[in-house]
């Protein structure tokens, strides 16, 4: 599996039925495609029922849509970072606005991929949260209003001040930390936009994973980079 290059751009399937089962590859074959061709540097999410599957049989990089901070063992329900390793996975989400989890296990989690050698985003609502996650040092956060999560605007246009912000407040702590924007992004202009706000890329879902042709939206995505 190659590296996740910035500026990056990571699609989140989340628990969509358009990529539910063996729609998961195929979606995620697209933007291997699309990958290969432009050279961007995108990673996918796939549900985590797909997980192995999709990480086994993709060249880019695959995220895990969650991990927690547990060791192998018991632990019924719970996604350790050993077994997202296990899958042949590249990275992990954590603390997505659809599934928060509290500040100390967000830095137990990143501590723990750490060492195994699984890269991070941790996703924050707004500049406070994205700060204080900065502290952790993961390898990326991403900044996502929770109300344009899913929506036709893009955070970029709706508040771009909040990608700024988080940019540089993120930076002042670690400035080695990859900053990423995500909720209401669709478009190659978006994605500059972003860029252009400071941010080293863009996480998000809706606009590829339920469009009926994932394969031209993404190529809209990445022309600017
Ligand atoms: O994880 C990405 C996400 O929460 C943004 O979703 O549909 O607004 O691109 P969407």
């Amino acid at each position: 599996m190659t590296e996740l290059k910035t500026p990056s751009v990571i699609i989140n399937f989340k628990i969509y039925s358009e990529a539910e089962g063996v729609n998961a590859l195929s979606l995620a074959r697209i933007c291997e495609k699309v990958a290969g061709e432009s050279g961007a540097g995108i990673a996918v999410c796939p549900p985590m029922t797909e997980l192995s599957y999709v990480a086994r049989n993709l060249s880019i990089p695959v995220f895990s849509q969650n991990v927690h901070p547990r060791k192998p063992g018991s632990g019924t329900g719970y996604t350790s970072p050993s077994a997202i390793v296990s899958s042949g996975a590249y990275g992990t989400l954590v603390n997505h606005s659809e599934n928060r989890q509290s500040a100390e296990d967000i830095g137990a989690c990143v501590r723990m991929c750490a060492d195994s050698g699984l890269k991070i985003c941790a996703c924050a609502e707004n500049v406070g949260k994205a700060a204080e996650i900065a502290g952790f040092s993961p390898d990326m956060i991403a900044v996502e209003p929770p109300e344009l999560i899913g929506g036709d605007i893009s955070v970029t246009s709706a508040n771009p001040k909040i990608v700024e912000d988080t940019v540089n407040s993120v930076k002042s702590v670690d400035s080695g930390i990859k900053v990423l924007c995500g909720a209401g992004v669709k478009t190659g202009e978006d994605v500059r936009a972003a860029i252009d706000l400071g941010a080293d890329g863009v996480l998000l879902a809706s606009g590829v994973v339920r469009s009926k042709d994932p394969e031209s939206i993404l190529n809209d995505l990445i022309r600017f980079i």
